[in-house]
């Protein structure tokens, strides 16, 4: 597998690593698609609300230890509203690229950063919890990336309907029975959802 230089400089020497002491928020997330788990810490300003100090613990991969590495370099000292913007796709990109099989990585360094900042949020009477609606879901879908191209399942148009009615979900995807990777993002559908106590029952067809 090809990595670039960045990738393998952030690799060796990531950083932000380490726990942090005292956060004033933090987020651990697991990636359903290959059980890495990533923690991200944060210290914030409560004045100017900018991040003051930012630090990560990966059990990832080297393509997730790098993404985290590169995402907390840019965080850092950025207010919550632009480190918001952040996305997995800036952090590749600023890293020239991850083959597409690893996109995944970065999509769970990215998200945790964001769930960190919006735990924030909720603590601090910043943010209300949001309820769990079709939004959610979509947001959800949109974490979930088609191995082979390394895009989301959302962006390429594969899913063609969610609906949520009484706790059941339903989702019709666009994929070909003969496509290998199938049953991975139907997993990956569910493990990503079912973390939901409001979701009671998945059906997915395709
Ligand atoms: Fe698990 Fe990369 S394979 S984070």
């Amino acid at each position: 597998m090809q990595y670039s230089e960045k990738v393998l400089d952030h690799f060796m020497h990531p950083r932000n690593i380490g726990k942090m002491e005292n956060p004033d928020a933090s987020a651990t997330e697991g990636s359903p698609a290959c059980g890495d788990q990533v923690t991200v810490y944060l210290k914030v300003d409560d004045k100017d609300l900018t991040i003051k100090d930012i630090s990560f613990l990966s059990y990832g991969c080297a393509s997730n230890i790098a993404t985290a590495s590169m995402i907390t370099d840019i965080a850092k000292g950025k207010t919550l509203e632009e480190a918001k913007k952040i996305t997995w796709r800036e952090a590749m990109e600023a890293l020239d690229g991850l083959p597409p099989v690893k996109v995944h990585c970065s999509v769970l360094a990215a998200d945790t950063l964001q769930t960190a900042i919006s735990n924030y949020e909720i603590a601090h009477g910043l943010k209300e919890v949001p309820n769990f609606s079709k939004e959610t879901i979509l947001d959800e879908l949109k974490k979930i990336i088609y191995p082979q191209v390394g895009e989301d399942i959302v962006s390429l148009k594969m899913v063609k309907y969610v609906g949520f009615t009484d706790g059941e979900v339903l989702i019709d995807l666009n994929i070909p029975s003969f496509d290998q990777w199938r049953g991975n993002i139907a997993d990956e559908i569910r493990e990503h959802l079912e973390k939901y106590p409001e979701v009671k029952d998945i059906q997915i067809n395709m």
